[in-house]
């Protein structure tokens, strides 16, 4: 394997900010206090003057292999050397299918032919368009309507938004798609507050699809989409039993399951998967960030045999699925995928952070009775920490506290309105564990 060639970090802050809009970030706020990061390494962050910072967020849930791992690195670099560009519209190259392989082999039982996009969001419009024509292919095609979760979280194309159940990100964009129904979030505080892992309270809120389906009928939904821990609305792993029932229900009426493991995918809750953790076999699992660790884009579905086969029919000249990116499948995208996937074996990190649950969540659960904590939640390598809003306005006290942990106790997290979300590479050590809780901890109080 090549050595990956190393550049010290060279950034200095640029003069104009103006020009960048930021996703998801309050613009005006940021330009003018801006949070810039200029490297990494490892478990750390580096500031453009060269302070380091420890990454309590795995960068936005992602670098699950830690930052800038020679294997990885060294790997995009030789890739960009060889093959910068293949299409995969009627031409492929021979990492996709080795990737695909190696991906499929991850995911359980039959699901074994995988599709391949750039992001969370561009998997999750995969997965719904897969399921939709499915049924169309198979002469179902009154199978229309998608069904997401209130709270969860999909992306920002229109089917994820459609599907997702976050007020903020659907208000300012119209109608959406049509034919969409929402089950009930899995999260009540009263029932559920200071759970260690799946709470025991809740499975029953998966009887909801039923009455979906009085609502609407089997023969008109094609879909049921849920992430099996919802990271990106403050963690909220699922009631015992719910993703179990979910998957009867969704076998009785012959509605397909697909699991979003955007975020749960790759090790973060002690898994390949998620589906794995639960022993509930999806339809199609959406997959992205650590799949290269956060160093390449790239996305992904993985779906069952009989989701492929029933596109496998009619003439063989014909395209069966009217469906791509430019992008799908990039080489480079590729190269760093495998190296991810050899490093993830190598050192075992899917095993890690399943050693680790049981001392993570109880450094987590170590914060309770702070000030303004009203709850505490703690799955696999995440954790979501509830702080009570400002009377002032509900996301401020989030913001601050981000604010301070990057700014003067050099720690990065991110802040889910006032909820601060853990989730930190899984080469994390138990020491650096405890230096986490403790920023946060500080944090916590200056904020009170
Ligand atoms: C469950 C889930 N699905 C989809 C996405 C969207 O991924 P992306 O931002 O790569 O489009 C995310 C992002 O956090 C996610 O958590």
């Amino acid at each position: 394997m090549a050595q990956a060639q190393r550049t010290p970090v060279t950034a200095t802050v640029p003069n104009d900010l103006e020009p960048f809009w930021l996703p998801f970030t309050a613009n005006r706020a940021f330009k003018r206090r801006p949070r810039l990061i200029a490297g990494a390494k490892d478990m750390h962050y580096i500031t453009p003057e060269g302070r380091k910072l420890i990454d309590g967020s795995a960068g936005l849930w992602c670098t699950n292999a830690g930052h800038n791992r020679d294997p990885i690195v060294a790997a995009i670099q030789a890739q960009a050397a060889e093959l910068d560009f293949a299409p995969t519209f009627q031409f492929a190259h021979p990492k996709a299918f080795e990737l695909a392989a190696r991906v499929a082999s991850l995911a359980p039982g039959d699901l074994d032919h995988v599709f391949f996009c750039n992001s969370g969001s561009e998997a999750v419009d995969t997965a719904l368009k897969i399921a939709l024509a499915f049924h169309k292919v198979r002469g179902e095609g009154s199978r229309v309507r998608l069904i997401g979760r209130e709270r969860g979280y999909h992306g920002v194309g229109f089917g994820g938004v459609a599907v997702g159940g976050i007020v903020s990100n659907r208000k300012q964009f119209g109608t959406l798609l049509v034919g969409v129904d929402h089950l009930p979030s899995t999260y009540n505080r009263e029932k559920q507050a200071f759970s260690i892992g799946e709470p025991e309270w809740g499975a029953h809120l998966a009887d909801a699809l039923d009455g979906l389906v009085t609502l609407h009928d089997a023969s008109t939904i094609a879909a049921v989409i849920v992430e099996p821990m919802s990271g990106s609305s403050g963690v909220l792993p699922p009631p015992k039993g719910y993703l179990e029932r979910l998957r009867a229900i969704c076998d009785k009426h012959g509605i397909l399951l697909i699991f979003d493991e955007v975020i749960t995918g790759y090790g973060r809750l002690g898994y390949a998967f998620a589906a794995e953790r639960y022993g509930v076999q999806p339809d199609m699992i959406t997959f992205a960030k650590g799949v290269t660790s956060g160093s390449v884009p790239m996305g992904g579905v993985v779906v069952r045999k009989g989701v492929y086969d029933a596109f496998m029919q009619g003439p063989e000249h014909v395209i069966e699925l009217f469906h791509g990116y430019t992008y799908s499948a990039h080489p480079l995208a590729c190269a760093a995928g495998l190296a991810t996937l050899d490093l993830y074996r190598a050192e075992g990190l899917f095993e890690r952070a399943r050693k680790l649950e049981k001392p993570w969540a109880d450094a987590a659960m170590g914060l309770k009775g702070l000030p303004n904590v009203l709850d505490i939640r703690a799955v696999g390598l995440t954790a979501g920490i509830d702080l009570a809003s400002k009377p002032d306005g509900v996301g401020k006290r989030g913001l601050e506290a981000l604010e301070l942990g990057f700014f003067e106790h050099d720690v990065m997290f991110r802040a889910v309105g006032d909820t601060i979300a853990l989730s930190p590479p899984l080469i994390v050590t138990e020491s650096q564990i405890g230096e986490l809780f403790g920023k946060v901890a500080k944090i916590i109080k200056a904020v009170a």
